[in-house]
């Protein structure tokens, strides 16, 4: 099937969430600025972006989130000293991060729900389609993932939710999502329904669920206009994307690449151990710790 769709080359990155579950840390600090190793969360995420091809990327933050602006600005007495001192490589790397894309961030005034900080960046998007990259969801693997869900969007013409196989109770806390097979396709199917925060195993549509990234058409504007507070009494980016579903079409990726849930101590500690392991100046002594402490475990 061919079929004529514009290249994706926006992405909104919603990172204006009060992280609860990881307070105390998130208290002052925005969760997205929780490093994995020497790097904050949202700097792996705005990686991925920019290596699937996106050059324009709008963050959603809140009034408590100014560290992520200043991650991503020049530091004009970090950088002079660093060259004054010759760590040219250093002052490369700070410097490098502020220019890997057009970024510019807008706040979400009230915490209503991801569908609703999605909603924030309509005049940014304008009328093509978007990436979406949730602030808290970090996935590691040889392709980035939003390039997976982009390539499915311009094969397809139709939103992308990229998903994984879940136990139950993670799936609870999400989205459930109903799928059907797509010929020809053995990681790409349509998507037909999505229910957000389901009470009861039994009313699970299957244990599929967004993992952190879509890609939507801009039509999703329209229906987050009216869409109602849902699960949680917030406007949910899920309830959004049943409608797309059930009226334009929808398809979701089982992608591949390895996803951390940065919103989830578990998580965050996961992230930290797979990426010390691989970590050029860290993985000899980190691997040298761990057999020491692991017998005692
Ligand atoms: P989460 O529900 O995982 O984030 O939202 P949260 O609200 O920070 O989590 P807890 O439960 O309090 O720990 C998924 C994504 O949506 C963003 C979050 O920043 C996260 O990236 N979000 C959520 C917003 O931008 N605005 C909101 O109103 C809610």
């Amino acid at each position: 099937m061919s079929i004529t769709t514009t290249k994706v080359r926006k992405a909104v990155i919603p990172a204006a969430g009060l992280g609860t579950r990881v307070l105390p840390a998130s208290k002052a600090m925005p969760k997205e600025m929780l490093p994995i190793v020497d790097k904050p969360a949202i700097q792996y995420i705005v990686e991925e972006a920019v290596a699937s091809g996106i050059t324009e990327i709008l963050i959603i933050t809140n009034r408590g989130k100014g560290d992520i602006e200043n991650h991503f600005d020049r530091a004009p007495e970090l950088e002079s000293r660093l060259l004054e001192a010759g760590r040219q490589e250093a002052y490369d790397q700070i410097v490098s991060l502020t220019k890997m894309a057009n970024i510019c961030f807008v706040r979400q005034k009230e915490t209503k729900g991801l569908g609703h900080a999605v909603n924030c960046a309509r005049s940014f998007v304008g009328d093509e389609p978007f990436a979406i990259l949730f602030g808290d969801d970090v996935i590691l693997g040889e392709k980035p993932v939003t390039a997976q869900l982009c390539e499915a969007y311009e094969k397809y013409g139709l939103g992308v939710v990229g998903t994984k196989e879940m136990p139950a109770e993670t799936v609870m806390r999400g989205s459930s999502l109903k799928l059907a097979p797509l010929e020809g396709e053995t990681n790409i199917f349509k998507c037909t329904d999505l229910v957000e925060k389901v009470k009861r195993v039994e009313d699970l549509l299957s244990n599929y669920t967004i993992l952190g990234r879509c890609v939507c058409p801009p039509e999703i504007f329209d229906i987050l206009d009216h869409t109602p507070p849902g699960a949680g009494n917030e406007i949910q980016l899920t309830d959004a994307l049943a409608q797309l579903a059930k009226t334009k079409g929808l398809t979701a990726v089982d992608f591949e690449g390895k996803r951390y849930d940065m919103g989830n101590k578990l998580g965050i500690l996961q992230a930290t151990v797979d990426v010390a392991l691989a970590h050029p100046e860290v993985s000899e002594g980190f691997k040298a710790y761990l057999k020491e402490i692991i017998d005692k475990l």
